[in-house]
């Protein structure tokens, strides 16, 4: 069985304050997207994983976490197309869907919750693509509440081309640059208010790790001016980064931007499709 493990955007991120467990509580609403690893499970042998980029294939992928966390074995095949720690949620995505082929290929019969709960072990992005569409994360990130689907909508990607660690975003974040979640809740309040919501009349976006990102790694400023240059508006860092989005107005635009920028064209990808399995 075959699951396509879409990468994810924020449309908004904020930091709202750091927890006792040296986590940090956030408020975001994440949107996956058409750029998408490929996960396979043979219900057979020991628990491995076979990757085309074999430096990814090692015992501490998410996938064989989240395989170890409920317990089962089976043979994965990855193919990876998300870039790595990069913004996009990638090793995420692939554990959400390993634990769903999983659930699904052994017919284990797992609740909504069972998954969920076996997610956030994995890791704080791993319960929202469970999820997948648009949908409003909170605390550590385990916390997904699913929202009605924004209307299709095309991006640029861009990424700078060097990983980016998230432990180390978030350790270089001042208490000056959280925020109060109220741009996210303004956004679902929208988003409640019109069906189906367009991006282009929502409230602004906004990233608290940008600037932390940026002073990590200064090509994000470069690969923002690049963006810029080729004729994005709307541009914004995806999670602790240091991948790169900008709002295109429809398919055209995002291809012309991509090939002026040297980026990557993706389409919004609602629920239904994020959750197919094949
Ligand atoms: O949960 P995950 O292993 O994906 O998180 C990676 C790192 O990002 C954590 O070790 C932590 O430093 C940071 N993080 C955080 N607050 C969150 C999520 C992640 O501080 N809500």
């Amino acid at each position: 069985m075959l699951a396509r493990a879409f990468a994810k955007v924020n449309l908004t991120l904020e930091i709202t304050g750091r927890r006792p467990d040296g986590y940090h509580e956030l408020v975001s609403i994440m949107q996956t997207i058409d750029l998408a690893d490929e996960l396979e499970l043979l219900p057979e042998g020991q628990l491995s994983l076979e990757c085309d980029r074999s430096e990814l294939a090692t015992s501490d992928n998410l996938v064989l976490r989240a395989a170890r966390v409920l317990g089962q074995t089976g043979t994965f095949r990855l193919r990876k197309r998300i870039p790595a720690a990069a913004g996009l949620g990638g090793g995420s995505s692939d554990a959400a869907a390993a634990l769903r082929l999983l659930d699904a290929v052994y017919r284990l019969g797992l609740s909504a919750q069972q998954l969920a709960g076996a997610a956030a072990e994995v890791g704080s992005d791993v319960t929202f693509f469970l999820t997948g569409g648009t949908a409003l994360v909170e605390g550590r990130g385990e916390r997904v509440t699913a929202l009605l689907d924004l209307k299709a909508r095309w991006v640029v990607l861009l990424n700078p081309g060097l990983p980016l660690s998230t432990a180390a975003v978030f350790g270089e974040l001042a208490p000056a640059e959280y925020g109060t979640g109220g741009v996210s809740r303004g956004y679902v309040s929208y988003l409640e208010s019109v069906t189906p919501a367009d991006l282009a009349a929502a409230p602004p976006l906004i990233n608290n790790l940008e600037a932390a990102a940026e002073r990590l790694a200064p090509a994000i400023v470069a690969a923002r001016r690049r963006l810029r240059e080729a004729g994005a508006e709307h541009i914004l860092l995806s999670g602790s980064g240091p991948t790169l989005f900008g709002l295109a107005k429809d398919e055209d635009q995002a291809r012309t931007l991509a090939r002026k920028a040297g980026g990557l064209p993706a389409r919004f990808v609602r629920r239904e499709e994020a959750l197919r399995l094949g």
